[in-house]
C-alpha cells in the first residue's frame, strides 16, 4: 500500500559508481531551492533511518559476503523503508524529491550485471513497491574505467561494490543504457565524461524541459 502521492515530483540521478551523482544531486537540490521550491535530497541504499542501517550491511566487507539475490532482497528491504518513511511522505506534501540512486541500480547491478535477470527484479519490485515510479530518471554515463578511478580516488570503506572489478562495472554501464532505452520519455542519458559544470547544465536543461521550469544550473557545490 502506498501513501497517496498527489503529484509525482521525484527525480532520480543514477549511474555507474564514480559518475558524479553525488555532486550533481546536491547541485540540482540547490537549483530547485534557489527557485523557491521545496525539495529534499535523499539516497539509496539508505535515505531513512532503518534503510541506512541496511546500507551499512551492503556497502562494506568483501564482495562475496552476499550473493546477488541476497543483495537484491536487502536493497528492496531498504527501498521499501525509504519510500514509506521519506519519499512518499515528502511527495504527499508537494515537495520535490531528488534521489541519488533508486530501483534502476537494482536492475543494472543485481538484475543484469549480477545475472539475476530483469524479470526477477521486476517480480520483487512489484510486490515490494507496486506501481509507483519516479517522474524522471537521469542516467549519468561515462566509461567505467574513468568512473572506477574516480570512485577509487575518493577512498573510504564503502567499497564492497567497487571491488567487484572492471568487468562487472562494464556490464553495469551497459545495463543502465539498456534500461534507459526501454522508456525514453522517463529516462534521459546524460554524458558525464566532461566537466561538472557541463554536466550540471545538461541536467538542468532536461529537468526544465521535462517539468516546464526555469531553473539555473548551480556551479558552486563541489
Ligand atoms: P552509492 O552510495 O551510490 O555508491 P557510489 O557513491 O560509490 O556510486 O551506492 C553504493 C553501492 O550500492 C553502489 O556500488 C551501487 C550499489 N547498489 C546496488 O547494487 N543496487 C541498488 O539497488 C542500489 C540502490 C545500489
Amino acid at each position: 500500500m502506498t501513501t497517496e502521492v498527489q503529484t509525482n515530483k521525484m527525480i532520480v540521478i543514477d549511474g555507474v559508481d564514480g559518475s558524479g551523482k553525488g555532486v550533481q544531486s546536491r547541485r540540482l537540490l540547490q537549483s530547485l531551492q534557489d527557485a523557491g521550491l521545496q525539495a529534499i535530497l535523499t539516497r539509496e541504499p539508505g535515505g531513512s533511518s532503518a534503510a541506512e542501517d541496511i546500507r551499512g550491511l551492503l556497502v562494506t566487507g568483501e564482495p562475496e559476503k552476499w550473493d546477488s539475490m541476497t543483495e537484491l532482497l536487502l536493497m528492496y528491504a531498504a527501498r521499501r523503508s525509504h519510500l514509506r518513511d521519506t519519499v512518499w511522505p515528502a511527495l504527499a506534501t508537494g515537495k520535490w524529491v531528488i534521489s541519488d540512486r533508486y530501483a534502476d541500480s537494482s536492475r543494472a547491478f543485481q538484475g543484469i550485471a549480477g545475472n539475476l535477470g530483469l524479470d526477477t527484479v521486476e517480480q520483487i519490485h512489484r510486490v515490494t513497491v507496486g506501481e509507483f515510479e519516479p517522474a524522471l530518471v537521469l542516467i549519468l554515463d561515462l566509461p567505467e574505467s574513468i568512473a572506477l578511478q574516480r570512485a577509487h580516488d575518493r577512498g573510504g570503506d564503502e567499497d564492497r561494490f567497487e571491488k567487484k572489478g572492471a568487468d562487472y562495472h562494464a556490464r553495469v554501464r551497459d545495463a543502465f543504457l539498456q534500461v534507459a532505452a526501454t522508456d525514453p520519455a522517463r529516462y534521459h542519458v546524460i554524458e558525464a565524461d566532461r566537466s561538472m559544470d557541463q554536466v550540471s547544465q545538461a541536467i538542468i536543461e532536461v529537468v526544465n524541459q521535462h517539468f516546464d521550469l526555469r531553473l539555473q544550473a548551480n556551479r558552486e557545490i563541489v
